[in-house]
């Protein structure tokens, strides 16, 4: 669906694209993840062709993107980090004037307003002005707003941003519900929780350039670990101390082991070796390793900084 190839975006001030190369698959619910200032909407823009890269090139459905592609644009709906509604005029009105950007024939556009007006819980709103709605409504109503043309391609820019738990799972399970009808999406966000909660796979971006990618788990295997790790006590275990020596200094605890991982301890030759010999997981009790912890391995600094 989507291949960037080596793309460069200079601004005056900062690269803020760094030769970046990624694909995306039709279907997938694709992450970019990325502390403040890392490229992300930068790259959301060129994707739709609203800025010009420095170098290297989009191609969407086969198609290279440029800013007077009207052909691209059309398969693209870009739900705007910045919220891009008419304050002072109702949740309906803005979805008509939204549509009829898009030339849909009336008929068609009422019905679609009112079915996604429905699946974000907003349709007994619609006739309040925008002005009078929470952060967490105008979040709901600006993403349904960017996809009334019913595009092949959703990009998301921070869609929750600032929003509370209810309207957050709105927007997930709208969004889930419109990838498993086939719609492919990429979504920026700086939770790590989310990225993990929806995404198929996902490319860290810091900095304009991509640290990594790949499924989580993909991800999470490149994790080192270095807390330490409790494992149950039992026959099982006991008889298994000397494979644990292998990973690092085994501490008898009495009622259970300790284990203090060796530098450079990888969770996926753990877990392998556990599995090849017979060891249920269940003996073993850590700190679910996530997202952040990888960031924060490949970059030495939080996300959320
Ligand atoms: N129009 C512009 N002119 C000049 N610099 C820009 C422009 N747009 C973005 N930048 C710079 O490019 C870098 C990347 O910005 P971008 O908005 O893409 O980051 P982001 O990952 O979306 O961050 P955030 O999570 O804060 O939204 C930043 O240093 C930003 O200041
Ligand atoms: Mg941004």
């Amino acid at each position: 669906m989507i291949e960037i190839k080596s793309l460069t975006k200079v601004f005056p001030s900062v690269t803020a694209l760094d030769k970046i190369s990624l694909t995306v698959n039709d279907g997938e619910f694709f992450g970019l993840l990325g502390p403040n200032g890392a490229g992300k909407s930068t790259l959301m823009n060129l994707l739709v062709g609203y800025l010009d890269p420095d170098a290297g090139e989009i191609l969407v459905g086969g198609e290279k993107v440029t800013r007077d592609g009207l052909q691209t644009r059309k398969a693209i709906g870009l739900v705007p980090q910045s919220l891009a509604l008419y304050d002072d005029l109702s949740a309906q009105d803005n979805l008509e004037i939204f549509g009829s950007f898009y030339h849909i024939e009336k008929r068609i556009l009422r019905g679609r307003i009112k079915e996604r007006l429905d699946s974000v819980q907003l349709y007994d709103r619609r006739k309040d002005k925008v002005k009078n709605f929470s952060g967490g409504m105008k979040r709901r109503l600006n993403l349904i707003a960017s996809l009334l043309h019913d595009p092949p391609l959703l990009l998301c820019d921070e869609p929750t941003v600032g929003v509370d738990p209810q309207s957050r799972n709105a927007i997930f399970d709208f969004l889930m519900m419109l990838n498993r009808q086939g719609k492919t999406i990429v979504y920026t966000t700086h939770y790590m929780e989310e990225a993990e909660r929806m995404c198929s796979r996902i490319a860290i971006i810091d900095f304009g350039k991509i640290i990594a990618d790949g499924t989580v788990d993909q991800l999470l295997e490149r994790l080192t670990y270095d807390e330490s790790i409790s494992i149950a006590k039992n026959q099982a275990t006991m008889s298994k101390a000397e494979l644990f020596k292998q990973f690092g200094s085994l501490i008898d605890e009495n009622d259970h082991f300790e284990l203090k991982p060796n530098n450079g301890f990888l969770l996926s030759s753990f877990f392998r070796q556990l599995e090849q010999n017979d060891m249920s997981h269940k003996f073993i009790e850590m700190h679910k390793p996530t997202l952040e912890a990888l960031f924060l391995h490949l970059t030495g600094r939080r996300l959320r900084d």
